[in-house]
């Protein structure tokens, strides 16, 4: 390593002829996050099984910790979480680091806003680029203290008095707002509403109320009376249908025997690439299993299957809009043009997802249109040979994107380099070991990446 160069990881990747298997993914991202926090809030003992150990859900554990909650590992892989109490959490020693995760730092800053002390919430370069206003400005009607720098991390929670019940119609479709003022919300005095432009994943409603919070419905809006306590209890972590996602489009593009992917989490405010790929003729079949909270979960089964471009429901972008990434591969191997419209949130995840996507399409040869806020993709179906050109493309450090062209390559010409992939430990730590399980040729290595 030197001045101008960086060590990071890398992946190679073969074309594989087929896929077949059976593999479970890793716990929820989203439902781990909240599980950690609501615990640490929480009166009594919170226990977590499934819970994702990955770098996103390290930096929120850590976090807790450092504000004065204890927090214990059994052997059997549970986390248990003894709650400090609606007014137990303690000032930091010293500033918090969320990482690479916009999840934690946005509902860090709902669950800080009504404390009597101050905490500093930090991240990575990625993180550091992205919008926190969205969250500080109802936070600060709500009577949160509340800096950022020009509307980015560092963020600055200061104490505050008691919080003020919100009206708050989001601007944006998204599920970190709703929380963070939810979380807010709890601290504060009367009852507040939140009022969403689309239905976005209702995690932290449905976690409430396992917690013993009453939420309720107004319409379009999401109540809740401030000043209620929550109650430990036991967290069932299902698979994540984020980490799923990339599995079933592999599954549809490539040949072989299919894939069989068990315990995967089907909150329907998650699953709308489920119906993007049924939509566009993939062979999907969902088994319900019993599950032990209010997350519902399935076995999937997808078999190779002859994909048709579509244009894709506005209603179902919130409901997809981790998958996009991975949607547009399924698209560069579908018959006719795909088209996405409605996605401009793409632009701020940890990376510019339609910028990235589209730089990585066209290093493959895929012919696409970028939008300001989707594109559009013509496809080349099986009948037409590969879908993608053998070649570099580079994830800048964004996970869904690394795993997204990891997946090209099983309708590649050649082999894929796909650069920059250490950030999929961020979500989903063994994706390497469950891609090569199922069949697919991916070979890590260290990187000298000259000016990264
Ligand atoms: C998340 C909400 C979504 C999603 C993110 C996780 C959550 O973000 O993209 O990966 O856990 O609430 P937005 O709220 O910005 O849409």
């Amino acid at each position: 390593m030197n001045a101008t160069s960086t060590r990071t990881r890398q992946w190679l990747v073969n074309p594989a002829d087929a896929l077949a298997g059976e593999i479970s993914v890793p716990g929820d991202k989203s439902i781990s996050h909240r599980a950690l926090m609501f615990g640490g809030i929480a009166d009594g003992l919170t226990r977590i099984a499934g819970f994702l150990e990955s770098e996103d859900c390290r930096a929120t554990l850590a976090a807790l910790q450092s504000l004065g909650v204890l927090i214990e590992r059994s052997s059997d892989g549970e986390v248990r979480v003894h709650g400090a109490g609606p007014e137990g959490l303690r000032a930091a020693a010293g500033p918090l680091d969320m990482g690479n995760a916009g999840t934690a730092m946005r509902l860090f800053m709902g669950l800080l806003a009504g404390r009597r002390f101050d905490s500093t919430l930090v991240g990575d370069a990625s993180l550091t680029r992205r919008p926190m206003e969205r969250v500080a400005a109802p936070l600060r009607r709500m009577g949160a203290r509340i800096e950022t720098r020009d509307g980015r991390p560092p963020v600055v929670v200061r104490a505050a008095d008691t919080l003020r019940a919100i009206d708050f119609e989001m601007p944006v479709a998204s599920a970190q707002v709703k929380s963070a003022v939810l979380l807010a919300a709890l601290q504060a005095r009367g009852t507040s509403r939140v009022v969403e432009p689309a239905v976005t994943r209702d995690h932290t409603e449905r976690m409430l109320r396992a917690f013993g919070v009453a939420v309720g419905r107004d319409g379009a809006g999401v109540t809740l009376a401030g000043g209620q306590a929550l109650r430990g209890t036991r967290v069932d972590v299902p698979g994540d249908f984020s980490s799923a996602a990339f599995f079933l489009v592999a599954g549809a593009i490539a040949s072989g025997d299919g894939l069989t992917l068990r315990g995967v989490g089907m909150n329907p405010t998650r699953t709308g690439l489920l119906q993007i790929l049924s939509a566009m003729g993939a062979d999907i079949h969902v088994q319900p299993v019993a599950a032990a909270g209010e997350e519902p979960r399935a076995d999937l089964r997808v078999r190779p299957s002859a994909l048709r471009g579509i244009t894709v429901p506005p209603h179902l972008v919130p409901l997809s809009i981790d998958e996009l990434p991975v949607m547009f591969i399924a698209a560069a191997c579908a018959e006719g043009v795909t088209d996405l419209s409605g996605a401009e949130e793409l632009r701020v995840k940890e990376s510019d997802r339609l910028a990235v996507m589209a730089a990585g399409l066209a290093a493959l040869g895929v012919r696409h249109e970028l939008k300001p806020d989707g594109m559009r993709i013509w496809g080349r179906p099986r009948t037409d040979g590969p879908a993608f050109q053998g070649g570099r493309v580079d994830s800048h450090g964004d996970h869904r994107i690394a795993m997204s062209f990891a997946v090209a390559s099983l309708r590649a010409a050649g082999p894929l380099a796909v650069l920059d992939t250490a950030n999929v430990a961020t979500s989903f730590p063994p994706f390497v070991a469950l891609a090569r399980a199922v069949g697919m040729d991916l070979e890590e290595t260290d990187a000298d990446v000259p000016g990264a």
